[in-house]
């Protein structure tokens, strides 16, 4: 969907819905989305200027998310031939290729073929998380996502796909280049934006093509060595799909778990009883992850749908080959679906958030991630001591899709053992 927003015009709560996702996209309104939100869910189904559709609402949202008339592959959307032509992640692929790839990608990571893979890690990030906070001491600044949310998930993804983490600079800049090609971002061709992130897709997985072929008959533990080395009944990947999927893995398993950590910080550190709460009694902890996932959602929309055939939704027909756009932190805050869904509640028990997406899509690596969130805030509240926030709104990353802070300046009286 075309946007031609610009920083620092944002007009969150007027204007038209067929200028919704414009404003929503627009970076000046990346702090406090959430009255735009409430705004499309008033429209139930907003048609925007460009042809595209944006829904909100909890209920359509999640029967789109489970609808197979709606797609996810890229195939079906106006790009230009040569994006086309390079192997696309099963994150971008429907059913039936989407399950036999997504099926191949499980098998070193979880169940039915490595039940155990995800419980494994736990010590092993333990420490991570705990030689992280070490090396705060002495500290009485700090900066929440370059000390600690964006190393850990980034040291965890390494270690599970077998990435030297010495090689971090070099996958770091592909996988930003490779997120602005899909975030609508302001004023460049989004056409250009793709060129430009197929370059460093392409770079990205023969990168880690060589890497996986280097272990070929050498299994060393790792998701990478395993694609090669136990591919399992049906052949497993090829190449390019290897590398495909090994893009995914790489992007969405440090891209989103960095936010998780960070919109947590500042959840708590905004909601001093929750914190209090979560201090006091650990084993609120999960529930709090999860709360976050509902509240601050590390993903907040998905942008890639379209529609297969005309799909009536709320008394609106989408028609066949519209864009269409989930905004997933908008059926979060439904009041049709939650109680008092403003409200951060760390107890709260009924809460099938749509955080990591629903239906055959949903997301591969939520068994880590939530095992990740947890450690991680776990080791902080108890370790950090008087974190206070010494930026709020903090300075946003420019996407509006994967939205958390950039930087989470803190100050503290000292870390704990
Ligand atoms: C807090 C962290 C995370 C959040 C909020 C998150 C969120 C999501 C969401 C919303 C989707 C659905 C996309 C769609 O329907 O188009 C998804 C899919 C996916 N996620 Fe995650 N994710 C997280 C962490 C991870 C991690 C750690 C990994 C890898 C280990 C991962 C791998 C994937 C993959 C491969 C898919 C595509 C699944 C499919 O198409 O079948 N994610 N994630």
């Amino acid at each position: 969907m075309a946007t031609t927003d610009t920083p620092g015009t944002g007009s969150a709560g007027t204007g038209s819905a067929g200028t919704l996702y414009r404003r929503i996209t627009d970076y000046a309104n990346r702090a406090d989305p959430y009255p735009l939100y409430a705004e499309l869910r008033e429209h139930g189904v907003a048609r925007q200027d460009d042809g595209g559709y944006l829904v909100g609402t909890y209920h359509e949202v999640a029967a789109l998310l489970h609808d197979p008339r709606i797609s996810s592959d890229r195939r079906n959307r106006t790009v230009p031939d040569e994006v086309q032509s390079v192997p696309v992640a099963f994150i971008g692929r429907d059913d039936p290729e989407h399950e036999r790839l997504r099926n191949i990608a499980m098998r070193p990571f979880g169940p039915p073929h490595a039940p155990g893979r995800v419980d494994a890690m736990h010590d092993e990030i333990t420490a991570i998380a705990g030689e992280l906070i070490d090396g705060l001491r002495g500290r009485d600044r700090i900066d929440l996502v370059e000390d600690f949310a964006y190393p850990l998930p980034v040291t965890v993804i390494c270690r599970l796909l077998g990435v030297p983490r010495e090689d971090e600079p070099r996958f770091h800049a592909w996988s930003e280049t490779l997120i602005e090609g899909f975030d609508p971002t302001p004023g460049t061709d989004p056409a250009e934006r793709q060129r430009v992130a197929l370059q460093a897709r392409t770079e990205m997985g023969l990168y880690l093509g060589e890497l996986a072929e280097s272990r070929r008959g050498r299994p060393s533990g790792d998701m990478l060595s395993a694609f090669v080395n136990d591919p399992g009944p049906g052949g497993g990947f090829t190449t390019p799909e290897l590398m495909a999927t090994a893009v995914l893995l790489l992007i969405a398993g440090h891209e989103t778990t960095v936010n998780l950590v960070t919109n947590s910080v500042l959840t708590l550190l905004r909601h001093p009883e929750a914190l209090r709460l979560v201090r006091e009694r650990p084993e609120l902890m999960p529930g709090m992850v999860e709360e976050v996932l509902r509240y601050e959602p590390p993903v907040q929309l998905l942008p890639q749908r379209t529609a297969l055939t005309d799909v009536e939704v709320d008394g609106v027909t989408i028609p066949k080959g519209a864009p269409l756009v989930l905004v997933l932190a908008a059926g979060n805050r439904d009041p049709r679906r939650f109680r008092d869904p403003d409200r951060f509640d760390p107890t709260r028990q009924d809460n099938q958030h749509l955080g990591f997406g629903s239906g055959v899509h949903s997301c591969f690596g939520a068994p880590l991630a939530r095992v990740e969130g947890q450690i991680a805030l776990t080791a902080l509240v108890r370790r950090l001591d008087d974190p206070r926030l010494l930026q709020d709104p903090p300075v946003y990353r420019r996407s509006p899709i994967l939205r958390g802070p950039r930087h989470l300046p803190l100050a503290v009286s000292g870390i704990t053992d």
